[in-house]
């Protein structure tokens, strides 16, 4: 399957899906690279790897984000892409754009959706003080963040996290499971029905508890002494 990959900025998810690419037997490659933005770091990174590069820079257009994506789409079927894989890509799609590539668009979100749609993901995970925090693939639908879930992966929020330590936790997971995902949806083992996505695929199995719950507290008796 013939991939594009959207990005706007350092590109390390796109790192890692272009590692795994390379990989014998990976069911998809990676046919384009696409940025928003001229700057973009990922780029020189897609470039040296050899794979297809395009800009098309949405300040051009003013706000005109139809016109946008129909210079992005271009691009796409310039190069035969089937799937789009937004890694990083910092602009909000048309209902249209999505409705054109329903279950051939999938998004990579630093939470555990639904919690922490949006912005700064690492620090609201922090201010609510949640134990658990992770990231997502999704399948994208029309509203933000929105969408059928195909992998999670969670990590533990420590004592001593800040937004840094955190992200980078979260981080390492993003580049295990993005390539996993999309392997999944190229060789065919995703089913979708509904909000429910169900993998044919090796699934982790137990519980993932943080603190870790030891062995349970000695009653005490106050009132019998
Ligand atoms: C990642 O945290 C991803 O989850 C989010 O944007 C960030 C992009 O990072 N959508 P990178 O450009 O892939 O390094």
């Amino acid at each position: 399957m013939r991939i594009a990959i959207l990005i706007s900025g350092r590109g390390s998810n796109m790192a890692a899906l272009l590692r795994a690419a390379a990989q014998p037997g990976y069911p998809a490659t990676i046919a384009l690279v696409l940025s928003n933005r001229a700057d973009a770091a990922g780029l020189a990174v897609a470039e040296a790897a050899g794979v297809p590069t395009a800009v098309v820079e949405s300040r051009a257009f003013k706000g005109d984000r139809a016109g946008f994506e129909v210079a992005m789409e271009a691009e796409l079927a310039r190069h035969g892409v089937q799937l789009v894989a937004l890694a990083g890509f910092m602009r909000v799609l048309t209902e249209g754009f999505v409705d054109r590539w329903r279950d051939r668009l999938v998004n990579i979100h630093p939470s555990l959706l639904p919690l922490f749609k949006g912005l700064d993901t690492h620090a609201r995970a922090l201010a609510a003080g949640v134990k658990l925090h992770g990231c997502t693939v999704h399948l994208v639908r029309s509203g933000v963040d929105e969408g059928p879930i195909l992998a999670q992966a969670a990590v533990p929020v420590l004592s001593d996290d800040d937004e840094a330590s955190l992200a980078a936790r979260v981080l390492e997971q993003e580049h295990r499971i993005y390539p996993a995902a999309i392997g999944w949806l190229a060789a065919g083992l995703v089913r979708i029905e509904g909000d429910v996505v169900t993998v044919a695929a090796p699934a982790a199995s137990g519980a993932l508890a943080n603190p870790l719950p030891g062995p349970a507290p000695v009653p005490t008796n106050r009132s019998a002494s």
